[in-house]
């Protein structure tokens, strides 16, 4: 039998900071990735993460009003100070794991500004400061010996008597089943964002762990509220760093125009993402676009910035767009990058589920509202990955393991897969659904939004959902078969899905990142609250809760 004191689902930062944080209060720790640690997608990350350092005249509490202005006022504040207080110490312990941040001339840690932010306070390793700190905790974990179990993929969430006590999971090398006990289990998951196509995220973010908390009866939280970044290639969608509108790369339309100064005339193309990428799209709806695009122009940084700081998007104009960003503007638009929803949790990481923890983008501690500040992302991740790694271990210590009956489980998992495994071969495709899901949320759940596109979402959902009943696989083995790994992805992708868009039906206004145009006002007296989804025996069934306002009153937001 495998067991474990405290499991993690995920080996992102989320994940490897949470392991890191319970084996060092003794837990017996160990990790399921369904791929190896470092193909997760928090490598992707590549602006920087962001601290208010006080021996720079910056204050967390600054730091923290940028966050809950950026978030339109909807995420909770007792949280978000939390997450800016906490900042300082967990940049400085990464940098003393190892993480080479950039330096500035005096020879300190450097910084670049972001986007909704009054000052500079973002820390990077050029523009690939994810994928630096993820090497970094592996490192880490490999010192530590915490067991990865990589390559494995979660099928359901066990809950005994109301309680999170193991996983169904599967060995994607040999196909074999496995049932695993733990005391806690922290899903550290990561996003959804290949719901959406296209995506900046990499093909593996599908929403798993959302989706199995969902199904478990936890609620999800503020799904409504999906980031669209402004600055995501032309085509393939993907991810050209904030960091270079930091570094002081501009925004044009197709008559050469500066038009953030129509839209946001004191930060122009640093406003927070939400109103960059409005503006955006309202220059390309109003036909000032150029083939869907606006223009990114970095030539006057000159070619020694960019390649210093900038190198991975050089490259990335050159192999994806044929774009050479020193000397031609890259054709750029506002594309899916990020979940604010997720799995509700408090600031421990505990969702209502006594057992079962969240922590990164899959989880919702409600830091980010309804527009999350570019380098929050990273933040949020290691400092809520360490609190909820710490709170289970401290609660395992004297607690026995659940007994459950360990073959039922196996059993009713092996009825699913065997009933899958035995249908014919013609029936339908799990990529052909995913991508028309993908092409149907970018749709209606971009940038604008409005009734009659998200109500059609809705019926295209129930016609995705009866389809998938007659998906069919053709590879038939049960090593490493890829197919049925995604056709199990698309299960989590369409329950996800469902989420999305029975949330933002329900939030009949626009804040942040959910811009109805049949609702295009804020409306605080009605909507000043959050929006929560639960999967019940009787459907899925929404409520809300209050916003946690401590010390920053809503206000109209200007950037
Ligand atoms: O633009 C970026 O570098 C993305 C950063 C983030 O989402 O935090």
């Amino acid at each position: 039998m495998l067991e474990h004191d405290v499991l993690i689902v995920g080996a992102g930062l989320a994940g490897m900071r949470a392991a890191l944080a319970a084996h060092e209060r003794g837990a017996n720790v160990a990790i399921i990735s369904k791929v190896h640690p470092v193909r997760s997608h928090s490598n992707a990350a590549q602006g920087g993460i962001n601290a208010a350092l006080t021996d720079r005249g910056d204050t967390w509490e600054d730091h923290a009003f940028d966050t809950v202005k950026g978030s339109d006022y909807l995420g909770d504040q007792d949280a978000i100070e939390y997450m800016c207080s906490e900042a300082g110490n967990e940049l400085i312990s990464l940098e003393h794991m190892g993480v080479i941040f950039n330096r500035d001339d005096e020879g300190r840690l450097g910084t670049r500004a972001f986007g909704g932010q009054q000052r500079a306070r973002t820390f990077f390793v050029a523009d690939f400061t994810g994928q630096a700190m993820l090497h970094v905790l592996y490192e880490q974990l490999m010192k530590s010996e915490i067991r990865v179990y990589e390559e494995w993929f979660v099928l359901s969430l066990i809950v005994e008597d109301g309680e999170c006590c193991g996983v169904t999971v599967l060995e994607i090398a040999t196909g074999r089943l496995y049932v695993m006990r733990a005391k806690k289990v922290i899903m550290c998951t990561g996003g959804l964002g290949r719901l959406f196509e296209p995506s900046t995220n990499a093909l593996i973010v599908t929403g798993d762990g959302i989706a199995l908390a969902y199904q478990a009866g936890a609620p999800l939280m503020d799904m409504e509220m999906v980031q669209y970044h402004p600055t995501t290639l032309k085509g393939s969608g993907v991810l050209i760093t904030e960091g270079a509108r930091g570094e002081g790369a501009y925004l044009l339309n197709s008559e050469g125009e500066r038009f953030m100064e129509k839209y946001a005339p004191s930060m122009m193309e640093l406003a927070s993402r939400d109103v960059v990428s409005r503006s955006e799209q309202t220059e390309i709806d109003e036909g000032r676009g150029i083939d869907g695009c606006v223009l990114l122009d970095c030539r006057h940084l000159g070619e020694a910035l960019i390649r210093e700081r900038l190198s991975q998007i050089y490259e990335i104009g050159l192999d994806f767009a044929g774009v050479d960003i020193t000397k031609e503007p890259i054709p750029i638009r506002p594309g899916m990058h990020y979940i604010m929803g997720g799995i509700k949790t408090d600031m421990d990481g505990s969702t209502i589920v006594p057992g079962l923890y969240a922590a990164g983008e899959c989880a919702n501690v409600s830091v980010h509202g309804g527009n999350r500040l570019g380098a929050n992302s990273l933040l949020d991740t290691v400092v809520f990955g360490h609190r909820s790694g710490n709170h289970a271990a401290e609660l395992v210590k004297e607690m026995p393991y659940k007994t459950f009956n360990v073959e039922a489980y196996a059993e009713r998992e092996e009825d699913r897969l065997r009933e899958l495994f035995s249908r014919d071969s013609n029936g339908e495709r799990w990529s052909q659904i995913r991508l028309e899901l993908g092409t149907e949320m970018d749709r209606h759940f971009g940038v604008y939004r409005d009734e009659e596109g998200m109500q059609t979402s809705l019926r295209s959902l129930d016609g995705f959902e009866e389809r998938y009943k007659r998906v069919t696989l053709q590879d038939k083995g049960r090593v490493f078969n890829t197919d049925f790994v995604f056709t199990l992805e698309l299960r989590f992708m369409l329950d996800c899905a469902e989420a999305i868009i029975l949330s933002g039906l329900e939030r009949k206004e626009s804040r942040g990142a959910h811009s109805r145009i049949d609702y295009p006002r804020r409306d605080d007296e009605n909507w000043l609250k959050h929006v929560l989804v639960t999967r019940t025996d009787d459907g899925p069934k929404l409520s809300h809760l209050p916003v946690t306002i401590t010390k920053w009153e809503p206000e109209e937001r200007k950037y």
